[in-house]
């Protein structure tokens, strides 16, 4: 399989970054994962403007353009011999230079960062998972104030999600100060009375290419839609609650903390909404 690593199209095995990069000591560096429909990069200029955003957020100058990104992660897709892909790219602080403290909280001076990417097979639910939803259990978000990079350092975030996994869940679903803040690893959307209602993008979530998806397809087919603070209380009381991703779509959160989320089956937002992403998808597919 290959891979890229600051510069080179390289077999996984060959591709080494040193044991002081400051993505390996420190966790310095921010991440993206677009999905590859039919080897189509889906909605890559949101997915290079948040990388952008996340860059600018840890201050770290952008190694490529707009079009230089375009033209590797073409690269890269065509290099695989799958056609569905979700490219992982990581911009690390890079390696200190000669002379340089080797740990140093500090930035380094001189070290260009590094960039890494490579593309694993898109495994996305199949429809008989996708009918029989996922069950979620709630955390406090004690994750720090700038959510909105996507950070490579993800130890709450992980933390958060194994509390799911441990419970046999797919999803933990973050409330701060007793609002919804977002998944571990997605953005929350609740369904009460046929309407779609979604928190506000701001410092405390990874604003979603998903979420931003979603709310378009609501909004272009007058599905009714609400961006907006979201309590505890409307989380467990919603009809249906959903959980969006690149990798997961737009996936039913049918149980949380143990308890039936609506009817306890996929509601018929759910389906429609997700029904929507597909055919949204087969267009991008075919263009
Ligand atoms: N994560 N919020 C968080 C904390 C996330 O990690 C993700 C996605 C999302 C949804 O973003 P998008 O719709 O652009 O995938 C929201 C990816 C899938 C990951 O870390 O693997």
């Amino acid at each position: 399989m290959s891979v890229y690593l600051n510069g080179r199209f390289l077999p996984l095995a060959a591709a080494k970054v040193s044991v002081l990069d400051r993505g390996f000591v420190f966790g310095d560096g921010v991440y993206e994962l677009v999905p590859v429909y039919s080897r189509k990069p889906f909605r890559l200029d949101d997915h290079l403007r948040r990388l952008q955003g996340s860059l600018d957020g840890i201050r770290l100058a952008n190694p490529h353009g707009v079009a230089a990104w375009r033209d590797l992660i073409l690269q890269l897709v065509e290099l695989q011999d799958f056609d569905d892909q979700s490219i992982y790219i990581q911009v690390t602080r890079g390696t200190p230079v000669e002379g340089q403290p080797l740990r140093d909280h500090a930035f380094p001076k001189g070290a260009p960062p590094t960039v890494f990417m490579f593309a694993q097979p898109l495994v996305t639910a199949t429809p008989v998972q996708k009918a029989a939803g996922v069950c979620a259990v709630s955390a406090v978000d004690n994750r720090w104030l700038r959510c909105n990079i996507k950070a490579i350092s993800l130890l709450a975030n992980l933390l958060l999600r194994q509390q799911a996994v441990d419970a046999d869940c797919a999803e933990t679903v973050m409330l701060r100060d007793g609002y919804l803040t977002e998944g571990a690893a997605s953005n929350i959307f609740v369904v009460k009375d046929g309407v779609l209602r979604a928190p506000p993008p701001s410092n405390l979530m990874l604003t979603g290419i998903t979420y931003d998806v979603v709310l378009e397809l609501a909004a272009a087919h007058g599905i009714p839609h609400e961006v907006r603070a979201i309590s505890e209380a409307e989380v467990r009381s919603a009809d249906e609650v959903w959980m969006t991703s690149s990798t997961r779509e737009v996936m039913a959160i049918v149980k949380l903390d143990g308890a039936p989320v609506g009817a306890g089956v996929p509601g018929p937002l759910a389906m429609r909404m997700d029904a929507l992403y597909q055919t949204f998808k087969q267009q991008v597919m075919r263009s």
